[in-house]
């Protein structure tokens, strides 16, 4: 009932603001109430199933081969992965040899720690790091200095399971954006605290409500 009240109350507004409402039967198509959504729905859930209705549609459940298709669900995973790293400081590395890195000399057998999450939160590489946007992923010219993107490491050691999490990152998220309605339990924001853990766990699991979307 909450997103329903929602949009009650700003089909009200817009009705007293503007003279049109944006929801529900009877809102006119305009380009402009798309605008006025996409300000308005701020978590990005929405967008994402505006994109999977718009090259898929509702008659068919996406299959791996549309993965391609939807760029705007490739920068939801993206930005996840830039901002809530699984491996922040990758797995410790040794180096074989004395180099030098940075302009330090690191002796035979030390060992290495890279902070990836300093990198990917750096405001020197990013936009706003701190602020969870997938278009930075769609339009380059957001990014300063070219992408500084390792979640999966980067070199010989980097991670073999890139291209099968890739793979199967947005073909999973996908589908259950595409086959179920997604909402919060309550008032509250997703509790994103960290555990304890190698791989970063969530302290708390994710509780959510899936219901079944109605199409026409
Ligand atoms: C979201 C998914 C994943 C992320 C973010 C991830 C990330 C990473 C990172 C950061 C490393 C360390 C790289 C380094 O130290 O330079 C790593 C190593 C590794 N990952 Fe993944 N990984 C993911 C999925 C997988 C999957 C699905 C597999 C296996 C099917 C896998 C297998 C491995 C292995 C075997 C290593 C050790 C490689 C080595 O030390 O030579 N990973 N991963």
């Amino acid at each position: 009932m909450k997103s329903m009240f929602f949009e009650l109350t700003l089909n009200v507004m817009m009705r007293m603001m503007a003279g049109k409402r944006y929801y529900g039967e009877g809102a006119e198509e305009l380009e402009e109430e798309r605008k006025f959504k996409e300000i308005v729905m701020t978590e990005t859930l929405e967008l994402t199933r505006e994109e999977i209705d718009k090259e898929i549609g509702s008659k068919r459940v996406m299959e791996e081969s549309d993965i391609g298709k939807l760029p705007y669900l490739h920068g939801i995973i993206k930005e996840t992965l830039r901002m809530c790293l699984v491996t922040p400081l990758l797995i410790p590395h040794e180096s074989s040899e004395e180099c030098s890195v940075g302009g330090f000399c690191i002796p035979r057998g030390t060992m290495l720690l890279a902070n990836t999450w300093a990198i990917q939160n750096d405001p020197g590489c990013w936009e706003q790091p701190s602020e969870f946007n997938p278009e930075r992923f769609i339009r380059p010219e957001m990014v300063k200095n070219g992408f500084k993107m390792l979640p999966f490491g980067t070199g010989r050691r980097t991670s073999p399971g890139e291209s099968l999490a890739m793979g199967l990152f947005p073909f999973t998220l996908g589908s259950l954006i595409q086959c179920f309605e997604w909402e919060r339990i309550g008032e509250e924001m997703v509790d994103m605290s960290e555990g304890n853990g190698l791989t970063i766990p969530k302290a708390h699991p994710l509780l959510a409500k899936c219901t079944t979307p109605t199409y026409d």
